[in-house]
Formats: structure tokens, C-alpha cells, sequence
């Protein structure tokens, strides 16, 4: 009777070391980004938020100090070694990181791209800007800029990207030389600055002296456009040269409202960090079937011009309560869900963006601050 009292007993404390083990399981997502800058600094506090909404979540966040395909791989792979449950990759190299983006498919680890995508890697969707019509949106500033299309012929411009590889910043050049070179503007150089500020300052001060006759600079990269904006500071001439650039970090803002920036083309990358885990969150959870086929239907619903509570009428007779609660929280933040909207037909989750000028600027910040984005991440 006593041996058996204390086999009881011995069995009960394994279940309950084995539950409380269970209970403290966290669902561990990566979230890999390109360089250390500001507008990846936005990104890891919409990682952060989102992992402080959910307490069974454990997220990391992670970034290279510059363009780093091989420091990009690496990390991935140990994030795989230590048994990470889900990943969110923006890949600076698609095509070198597709290995391991299979080895992590092969493994039963849901795969996403933000930021920049890798299409026909077999990551499940992509979580971003729609690059290329961003970059014609660059395209269509500049053109502007340069007093219109008639006047625009003949003029100088030069492109600073951080990356030759990565599809964000190839779509976003082809989408401004698609805008730009049929009105007679002439790319003269594509420089590359591999996401370092101080790399982008002096080849702009060289192209400066290079090209006397410059007209305009587009800056593809948030770490160019710093860059940029800093070399017609200190050679003043911001008000001889247009400055078009993206990422409306606050360094950006001022440069804007101090005329060495004459337009900046905004992403919502906020969201490209938050809602890396809120999805990751309930893939790992439900599957990413679940996921997929509950995105799949909110966006089929979407152009229907139906508002969130009807669409997430039609989710809960189908999906489990976190499931439509996330697709709740995507659609409150005003992403649209693009089904077949990624190049090789995966889903494209587009976060939006923002043409932001010194005219409508403080209409902008109340756009913001209605969207619930945090304020001290723009002044
Ligand atoms: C791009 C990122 C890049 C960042 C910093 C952003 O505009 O979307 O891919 O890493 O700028 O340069």
C-alpha cells in the first residue's frame, strides 16, 4: 500500500513537472531585418509591442549592422539550431537565402518575408510594401519636382540604393526609371552604399563634384536617404538639388521641413514588425493552413467594401477565436490582403504607404496618430 502511495505520488509530481513545462512553452518567432537604422529601429518596436500583447509569445529581433547576406544566413540557421518555432525574414539576398528558408519548410517552420520579399522560395506570404508601385511613386515626386515632364527632359538624376540583390530595392528602381526616363530624365549613376549612412554621405559628396550639373537625387533605402540628405546639408545644396527619399523617420521629417528633402515616400513598417508576430503567432498555434485559408477569405472579403465586423461575421463560424481576433487586429491597422498579389502568386499583405511633403506634413502626423501609431516614433 505504501509502495503504491508512493508511486502515486511519483507520478503525480512527472505530471505536473510535465505540464508546468507545457504551460511555459513559449512560441518563439524570429524576426530578421537588413541593417542597424532607424527605420529598423520601427520595425523591432512593432515586434515589441506585439510581443508584450501575448504573453506566450517570445520574440527576437534581430539585424546586421550593414548590407550582410552571410550574417543574414547564419543567423537564421542558428535560430533553426535553437529550435525557433516560426520565422520572419527579410532577406537581403533572396535567392542566397533560399536554402535555408527550405531547410526551415522542411523542418515544419512557417516562413514569411516582410519588408522585401523571395518569391518561389516557398515562404508562405509576404508582409510589406508593394515595392515597385513605390517606387513610382518616387518616380512621379521627381518628375514633379523637376517642374513636370516637359521641363524634366534632358535633366540629371542619380539613384543611392543599399542593395543590388535584395527585390525591394530592384522594383523600386525599375519602378522610378519606369516613370522617370520616358520624360527624357537621364539615371546617370546607381550608386550603392550597402545600408551604411556614412558610406551613402561620401559617395554623394563625390557624385556632388562628379556631376556639376545635377538636377536630382532619389534615395531607394531609409539608410540612402539619411545619407543623402546629410551631403546637400553640409554642401548647401539642398536648395539647387531635389531630394526625393523614402522612410519618414523623424531625421527624415526634419530634413523635410528643412528643405533638404523635398519629398519622402513613407512606408508603415510599424506593422511589418507587429504583425511578423501577431500571424506567426497563430500559425504556430493553429497551423498555417488555418491561417492561410482565414487571410485567404478577409481578402476576398476586403474589395467587397465590407467593414471589419462583417468579415469577421463570416470568420467565426470557421476559425478558432484567436484566429479571427488576429485578423481583426490586421484589419484595424488598415493592411489590405492581397490574394495571388505576390510575383509567383503567394499572398501579398500590403501595409500601405504614405507621399509625405513639407504641404501636407502635419496632416500626416494626424493621419498617425488616428491610425494609433506611436507618436514618438515620427517628432
Ligand atoms: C527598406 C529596407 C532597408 C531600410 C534601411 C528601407 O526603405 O525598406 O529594406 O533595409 O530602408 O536602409
Amino acid at each position: 500500500m505504501r509502495r503504491l502511495g508512493l508511486l502515486v505520488l511519483t507520478l503525480g509530481l512527472l505530471l505536473a513537472i510535465a505540464l508546468g513545462g507545457l504551460a511555459q512553452e513559449k512560441v518563439k518567432i524570429g524576426v530578421l531585418g537588413k541593417c542597424v537604422h532607424p527605420y529598423w529601429d520601427v520595425v523591432r518596436i512593432g515586434v515589441e509591442a506585439a510581443a508584450e500583447l501575448f504573453p506566450d509569445v517570445e520574440a527576437t529581433f534581430w539585424v546586421p549592422q550593414i548590407e550582410d547576406i552571410p550574417a543574414q544566413i547564419s543567423t537564421v540557421e542558428a535560430w533553426l539550431a535553437a529550435g525557433y518555432d516560426a520565422l520572419s525574414l527579410a532577406p537581403s539576398d533572396p535567392k542566397a537565402m533560399e536554402a535555408v528558408i527550405k531547410k526551415a519548410l522542411g523542418l515544419g517552420i512557417p516562413v514569411i518575408t516582410h519588408d522585401t520579399d523571395a518569391p518561389g522560395s516557398g515562404r508562405y506570404f509576404y508582409l510589406g510594401t508593394g515595392n515597385y508601385a513605390f517606387g513610382r511613386a518616387a518616380g512621379e515626386a521627381m518628375l514633379e519636382l523637376l517642374g513636370g515632364p516637359e521641363a524634366a527632359k534632358g535633366k540629371k538624376v542619380i539613384i543611392i540604393t543599399g542593395s543590388l540583390t535584395a527585390l525591394n530595392s530592384l522594383e523600386r528602381m525599375q519602378g522610378f526609371r519606369d516613370v522617370v526616363e520616358p520624360a527624357g530624365v537621364e539615371v546617370v549613376e546607381v550608386l550603392n552604399d550597402r545600408e551604411d549612412v556614412s558610406t551613402a554621405v561620401s559617395l554623394v559628396e563625390a557624385a556632388l563634384s562628379a556631376y556639376p550639373d545635377l538636377a536630382g537625387i532619389y534615395g531607394v533605402y531609409a539608410a540612402s536617404t539619411t545619407g543623402l540628405a546629410r551631403a546637400l546639408e553640409t554642401a548647401g545644396k539642398t536648395e539647387e538639388i531635389i531630394g526625393v527619399g523614402v522612410d519618414t523617420i523623424k531625421e527624415h521629417l526634419q530634413f523635410l521641413q528643412k528643405g533638404a528633402l523635398d519629398t519622402v515616400v513613407g512606408q508603415r513598417q510599424y506593422y511589418m514588425g507587429y504583425h511578423s508576430v501577431t500571424l506567426m503567432r497563430i500559425a504556430v498555434k493553429y497551423g498555417i493552413e488555418t491561417v492561410l485559408a482565414a487571410l485567404a477569405t478577409a481578402g476576398a472579403l476586403q474589395p467587397q467594401g465590407l467593414d471589419k465586423e462583417t468579415i469577421l461575421g463570416y470568420l467565426s463560424p470557421v476559425f478558432p477565436d484567436e484566429v479571427v481576433e488576429t485578423i481583426g487586429m490586421l484589419l484595424d491597422t488598415g493592411i489590405v490582403v492581397r490574394v495571388g498579389g505576390a510575383p509567383d502568386g503567394a499572398m501579398f499583405l500590403d501595409t500601405g504607404s504614405d507621399v509625405v511633403t513639407r504641404e501636407n506634413l502635419e496632416e500626416m502626423f494626424k493621419t498617425w496618430e488616428e491610425m494609433g501609431l506611436p507618436m514618438e516614433l515620427f517628432r
